[in-house]
């Protein structure tokens, strides 16, 4: 495979890259590795994750946290599970932390998640950066956040093909794909770190579908991006499609190459490694940062809560307390040649030419 050009790069151009076999696919990784060398360096950022709610008020036909899902039990973490585990990162060194949970709007929610936001940010004398993933809020609700100090935000697209969204998705206003995007724009407006994302082997989804899904993230200009393989939940309305999904291995494979191409098409963006991938291979987010990745998201969720975050089967590390995943993770980025960014925040160095011009 001859080198991609980044200025030349059409839909056409892209469907060929992630259908490469041989030697035009190591060609595209090894394009890749060389672009996130020259660009970002081989450093790899931690974000420790906590899973904070899984209560969720939407109904997304692919997860396994949705409302009508009761074999789960819901949970939300006290104040002091997630400070302590906020310590943990902040000690561990750890730049940054992630706090995530299901789609929740109640004031009380909101309320709690603003505090927490600004007592992570003092417990760490303003050293931890904080990236929320608490899905569509209003702007009011993302403003308040915002100043509370948060930087970040993750939102994923799921899909940039409107129809595919709405096939994932039941068929009601409150699952809306503009409304989607609206909240990604206003999360740029109200000046995140925006970062969003798609899942891949969805049924239905097209070749030309994962192209124009990497177009999309760089028309909208995004600054953060993960991707993920779409793994099959067995109590979700979408398992009945098992039958008609790509193997496995390769809806991890073309995730590999979607996350190359976004490397090369966005040089200076931050792209983590989905723990999905991990779900798949035992080695799964050390190849994606082969493949371009510069972001891992290491769990640091209470242990006991772990088993009732399950977004699709076969979940990683569920049995696991936070130290285990630091050592491990500690040897595991050892493997692939680089080194990981302690202590920093491992801004997206594309926000920072996008917003100031750096
Ligand atoms: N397979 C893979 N990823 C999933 N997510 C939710 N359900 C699944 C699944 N079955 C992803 C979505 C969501 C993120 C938090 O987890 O992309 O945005
Ligand atoms: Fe919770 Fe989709 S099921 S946001």
């Amino acid at each position: 495979m001859t080198e991609i050009i980044r200025h030349e790069i059409t839909a056409g151009k892209l469907i060929k890259a992630l259908l490469a076999t041989g030697e035009a696919r190591e060609s595209l990784f090894a394009q890749a590795a060389e672009t996130k060398k020259q660009e970002v360096g081989n450093i790899v950022y931690f974000r420790g994750l906590i899973e904070y709610s899984n209560i969720c008020r939407k109904d997304c036909l692919y997860c396994g946290i949705r409302r009508s899902n009761v074999n789960l039990s819901r949970y939300i973490l006290s104040d002091d599970e997630v400070l302590e585990a906020a310590r943990f990162a902040y000690d561990n060194g750890y730049g940054s932390l992630v706090l995530q949970s299901g789609e929740n709007s109640s004031a009380r929610f909101i309320h709690q998640v603003t505090k927490l936001v600004r007592e992570i940010k003092a417990l760490s004398g303003n050293k931890l950066g904080v990236t929320l993933s608490c899905g569509e809020q209003t702007p009011e609700t993302y403003r308040k956040w915002f100043e509370a100090g948060a930087h970040r935000y993750l939102l994923r697209i799921e899909t940039s093909n409107p129809d595919l969204y709405e096939f994932i998705h039941p068929p009601d206003n409150q699952h809306s794909f503009k409304k989607r995007i609206a909240c990604l724009q206003s999360l740029k407006e109200q000046g995140y770190q925006v970062g969003t994302g798609v899942m891949v082997g969805l049924p239905n989804q097209t070749y030309s579908d994962l192209a124009d899904d990497l177009l999309f993230m760089k028309e909208f200009d995004i600054d953060m991006v993960g991707m993920g393989p779409y793994i099959e939940h067995q109590q979700t309305p979408l398992s009945r499609f098992n039958g008609e999904l790509l193997p496995l291995k390769d809806r991890f494979d073309l995730t590999l190459k979607m996350i190359a191409l976004l490397r090369i098409l966005m040089p200076d963006n931050n792209i983590a490694a989905a723990t999905a991938m991990q779900a798949i291979d035992k080695m799964g987010r050390e190849k994606a940062v082969m493949a371009g990745a510069n972001v891992i998201m290491p769990n640091i969720t209470p242990g006991v809560f772990r088993n009732s975050y399950k977004l699709y089967d076969n979940k990683p590390c569920t049995d696991d307390v936070a130290e285990d995943c630091k050592s491990c993770l500690e040897m595991r980025v050892a493997l692939t040649d680089h080194t990981i960014g302690y202590n920093q925040w491992g801004d997206s160095r594309h926000f920072n030419v996008r917003v100031n011009n750096l």
